[in-house]
């Protein structure tokens, strides 16, 4: 049986990938299915927690029960739900597959195919929403006490750097927790199972081995339960 040790705790979950247009019907993406922000869902909502997860596009047949779910499309959506939301949140999970970046312009009709050939795509950089979520938390625009979580995906594997460009990562985001995942040759995205390796603000390291998302969600629900009682 699952501990019921997230009582009350209001949790904000980012899930799935963004989706950035191009014109009515195109769009720039990533194969992020929301498996893992969906099952950090269901474990927390099932050990207690209040949870919200703002999703983007998803491949999870149904939502999980008692989860609040809000839909967004495109990375300036996410941000301004994220952003919004996270003043009312105890810990925010930042899970979503976020595009770094969006075309410049969004054709308003089908784009065809000239008879120039292709039409290079110029694209502008979406908002850091994790990195903005620390700096609101800094600023006091959200409560300090607000545990913030992150996760990386890094192409690699141990001895190709994967570790250290989480290490990286976690002092540029500047978040509590960070999850990272090995990903490319089929790895992470859109699988069942998952293993990285969760690295900690304080130094902390610990290897997650290869197991469900499920399981995955409850080793990080575990740790994230250490910061709220802290805060
Ligand atoms: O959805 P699944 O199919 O289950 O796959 C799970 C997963 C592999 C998508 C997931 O475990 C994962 O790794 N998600 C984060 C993927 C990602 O976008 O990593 P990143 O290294 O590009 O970004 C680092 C962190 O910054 C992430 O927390 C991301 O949500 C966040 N970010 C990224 C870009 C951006 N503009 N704003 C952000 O907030």
């Amino acid at each position: 049986a699952l501990p019921y040790d997230l009582h009350g705790v209001r949790m904000l979950i980012s899930a799935g990938g963004t989706r950035e247009p191009l014109d009515p019907v195109r769009y720039l993406g990533n194969l992020s299915s929301g498996k893992q922000g969906y099952a950090l869902a269901r474990v927390a909502s099932q050990r207690g927690a209040q949870v919200t997860v703002v999703a983007g596009a998803t491949a999870e047949p149904g939502d999980p029960a008692g989860v609040e779910i809000v839909r967004i499309a495109q990375a300036t959506q996410l941000a301004e739900e994220m952003t919004t939301r996270a003043a009312d949140a105890d810990v925010v999970i930042m899970s979503a597959a976020v595009a770094d970046f969006r075309p410049v312009a969004v054709s308003g009709s089908k784009i065809k195919k000239g008879a120039q050939g292709p039409a290079p795509i110029e694209l502008t950089t979406n908002p850091d929403i994790l990195r903005s979520l620390v700096q609101a938390r800094d600023n006091g625009h959200i409560h300090s006490s607000t545990v913030i979580v992150g996760f990386a995906a890094e192409t690699g594997d141990e001895t190709g750097g994967v570790l250290d460009h989480g290490r990286a990562k976690l002092r540029r985001k500047g978040c509590d927790l960070l999850v990272v995942n090995a990903v490319g040759d089929g790895k992470a995205f859109g699988t069942e199972d998952n293993t990285g390796w969760l690295l900690s603000s304080d130094g902390s390291e610990t290897a997650l081995p290869l197991g469900s998302k499920s399981l995955m969600a409850s080793r990080i629900l575990d740790e994230v339960r250490t910061l709220v009682s802290d805060g």
